[in-house]
């Protein structure tokens, strides 16, 4: 069978290759892909920066964000049988007595021994076929169709605000405003998320006020800043709530002006770019004498794939095709290479499966 894999740590190694089709141990199911879909990720494990492939093995299979349809289950699977539309999730749970791996969050690993389809020691699911454990799969309702593609990135989103206001429980705590900076695939579902709660959302990014992200963030109801008229030290407005999107420092730090009195700010990126904050006393200072927090959230857990779903439908019927407007690009898997150059307007780029 096909299959999309790289070699990290080797630069540009991503390529179609001819592998063999798995086989569903106890427990598992085989999954014929449908799509997957292509984020930061998987352009560094291309780069070589990130990932790395199953023990034994000299590739890595991309693909963690994945619809597909289960086609064989292997001997104790009762939940799932052929032909149920699903999402895998990601992570799985390290082998050691972690406290929570064996609870079901292994999100929140404690000995970093985890294991993440198609990103760290196992494959992913840009392969014609693919297995996984039963219990990670998420079933997905027959009106979502192949929207389910971004599943996982809105898992992301779900599980940084639901932290943010489980964390907020500390105080009362009624959001009114919330800022997300950076509007690729996480911010703009944030956005979508945050507006579902009732808040009022800003996102800001470098496009011009017609691209098609302002549009879609205006399409939910959000206000949209264009950062280079309107760059976010300007801004006086304060807020409850500030989500990161960008994974760029620089963006991260100006944004920890929009803080107001106890709120919260959530970083979503993996900071690369070396660069010292001069004002690091005052930013401290600033945390302190206005209770201020910030986190930073990764992965998530069956739970929070639960929420995207709900959320998802909810989005459909309030906001008709703003997660369609998402996915700007659906390429042939013969087409992949396209998926790891990033074009201009581009916010989610899906590889197709036959
Ligand atoms: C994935 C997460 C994963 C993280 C770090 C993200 O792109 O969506 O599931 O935990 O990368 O590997
Ligand atoms: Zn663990």
């Amino acid at each position: 069978m096909k299959a999309m894999v790289a070699e990290p740590p080797k630069r540009n190694s991503v390529k179609l290759v001819e592998i063999p089709k798995p086989l569903p141990k106890q427990g598992q199911v085989l999954l014929k892909t449908l799509s997957v879909g292509i984020d930061g990720t998987d352009r560094e494990i291309n780069e070589g920066i990130y990932g790395s492939p199953p023990s034994g093995s000299r590739y890595l299979v991309l693909g963690h964000e994945a619809l597909a349809r289960v086609q064989e289950v292997g001997d104790q699977v009762e939940n799932f049988s052929e032909g149920d539309v699903v999402v895998p999730t990601v992570r799985r749970p390290c082998k050691e007595n972690c406290l929570n791996c064996r609870t079901g969050i292994s999100d929140f690993c404690l000995t970093g021994n985890y294991f993440e389809h198609g990103i760290y020691k196992l494959h992913g699911f840009a392969s014609e076929y693919a297995v996984s454990d039963a219990d990670f799969l998420i079933r997905i309702p027959p009106e979502l169709g192949n929207l389910a593609v971004l599943l996982e990135p809105l898992s992301i989103v779900e599980k940084a605000v639901t932290q943010s206001f489980k964390i907020q429980e500390r105080m009362m705590w009624k959001p009114k405003r919330a800022f997300v900076v950076g509007a690729g695939p996480l911010g703009l579902l944030a956005t979508m998320i945050l507006r579902l709660k009732g808040l009022e959302v800003y996102a800001a990014a470098t496009r011009e006020k017609e691209s098609l992200k302002a549009k879609i963030v205006r399409n939910v109801g959000g206000t949209y800043v264009n950062v280079r008229e309107t760059p976010i030290k300007t801004l006086e407005e304060k807020f409850d709530i500030v989500i990161e999107a960008t994974g760029r420092v620089e963006a991260a730090l100006e944004a920890l002006s929009l803080l107001g009195p106890n709120s919260v700010m959530c970083f979503l990126g993996v900071y690369r770019e070396k660069r010292a904050c001069e004002e690091f006393g005052k930013v401290l200072t600033n945390m302190v004498l206005g209770n201020r927090l910030m986190f930073g959230s990764v992965s998530s857990n069956k739970s929070h794939f639960e929420m995207g779903i709900k959320d998802m439908l909810e989005i459909k019927r309030r906001y008709k095709d703003a997660l369609n407007r998402l996915i700007t690009r659906k390429l042939h898997l013969s087409d992949f290479e396209q998926a790891f150059r990033s074009e201009r307007e581009d916010v989610k780029t899906i590889i197709h499966f036959k």
